[in-house]
């Protein structure tokens, strides 16, 4: 039985349990169909089984030893990564100077010592390229390393040689976590980076970034044998109609109707670089446009993109980047190619 067939089968009982709306009682009526699946654990018939279930299933869709389900962010796979692998204060996590905030933060939640690298960046964009990992070799000489976290994809698309960093992390008996967040894609394409599904020890991608999915859901991969510390830092009333759409979610990705979606919307970019050759592009991933204009600045360039209605990820200087995904049509992208070809 799935999860929504589940949640169904509540539909007809009187309920005394939590939540108190029973899915009937619509304070915000527009949700109406979100309270319907808002069914809380206790409600249901051995619902813990109903989950092992679906992130099994998902486990066999990605080729790893455990996939969980995550309601709260890629930025809870980082902490519950980080506090796995911990076992004490004098552990050191080598991490990037630059990364998201929930790398430090999980650092430091788990009582271990942080240790920073940097990234070289790409001066013709202005944007951090990836991890060398013979810049990360002389850190594993100097200090004994407990984990080390990449970001790859970077937030502008540069992806690192994670296969290379994991050989690395072998020689140095270290865990390789790889914040994935912005490359929940790359499982279901070879047009794309390949996944760090593949080698990594921890990996988390947001299905909510680039994969179609509802803010803030995501997917923690594991591929090591660990006793996971996620319940640590997750809520025992996890949300059920999250928990359904990422089962979906996954469904929908390694369907074929899914991988279609993914082809046509890299087939659109390819076809939006070409017809711009005024433009340069940069970047491993095709679906992250970074882009830049010979005498223009990037934020001149945003700004001007603003005026024909279209709002940018992220600027600087040098560069845009404008982010695309499972839900960027190719009207959109007709919309902007005008833009760039107008300005
Ligand atoms: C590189 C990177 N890692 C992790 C996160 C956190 O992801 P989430 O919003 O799914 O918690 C973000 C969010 O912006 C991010 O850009």
């Amino acid at each position: 039985m799935g999860f929504d067939k589940l949640i169904k089968t509540k539909f007809n009982i009187n309920l005394f349990t939590t939540p108190s709306h029973s899915q009937r009682f619509f304070i915000f009526k527009k949700f109406r169909h979100f309270y319907k699946y808002d069914i809380s654990e206790t409600d249901t018939h051995n619902p813990e089984e109903m989950l092992v279930e679906a992130e099994k299933f998902a486990a066999s869709v990605y080729g790893t030893k455990q996939t969980k389900f995550l309601t709260n962010g890629s930025t809870s796979g980082v902490l519950a990564s980080v506090l796995s692998v911990v076992s004490g204060c004098c552990d050191n996590i080598l991490l990037w100077s630059n990364a998201h905030k929930s790398h430090l933060n999980a650092v430091k939640l788990a009582g271990a010592n942080p240790i920073f690298y940097n990234v070289p960046n790409d001066d013709k964009f202005g944007v951090p390229r990836g991890v060398n990992p013979e810049d990360l070799e002389p850190y594993f000489k100097n200090f004994k390393i407990k984990a080390v976290i990449i970001t790859s994809p970077s937030y502008e698309g540069y992806v690192s040689d994670v296969k290379a960093i994991k050989e690395l992390c072998n020689k140095y008996d270290t865990f390789l976590i790889v914040d994935e967040a912005h490359g929940a894609l790359y499982p279901f394409s070879d047009k794309l980076p390949e996944s760090a599904i593949k080698y990594a020890d921890f990996v988390v991608q947001s299905l909510h970034k680039t994969a179609g999915g509802l803010n803030p859901t995501a997917l923690l991969h594991v591929n090591c044998d660990i006793n996971l510390k996620l319940d640590i830092i997750s809520t025992t009333s996890p949300s059920y109609p999250l928990l359904l759409t990422i089962e979906k979610n996954i469904r929908y990705l390694n369907s074929s109707r899914g991988k279609k979606e993914i082809s046509k919307l890299i087939n659109n970019i390819i076809e939006l670089r070409e017809s711009l050759p005024e433009y340069d592009f940069g970047g491993d991933d095709i679906t992250k446009i970074l882009i830049k204009k010979e005498g223009l600045s990037g934020f001149d360039l945003s700004e001007k993109l603003y005026s024909f209605n279209i709002e940018d990820e992220k600027t600087n200087d040098i560069s845009t980047l404008l982010l695309t995904g499972i839900g960027t049509k190719k009207e959109k992208l007709d919309k902007l190619k005008l833009a760039l070809k107008r300005i």
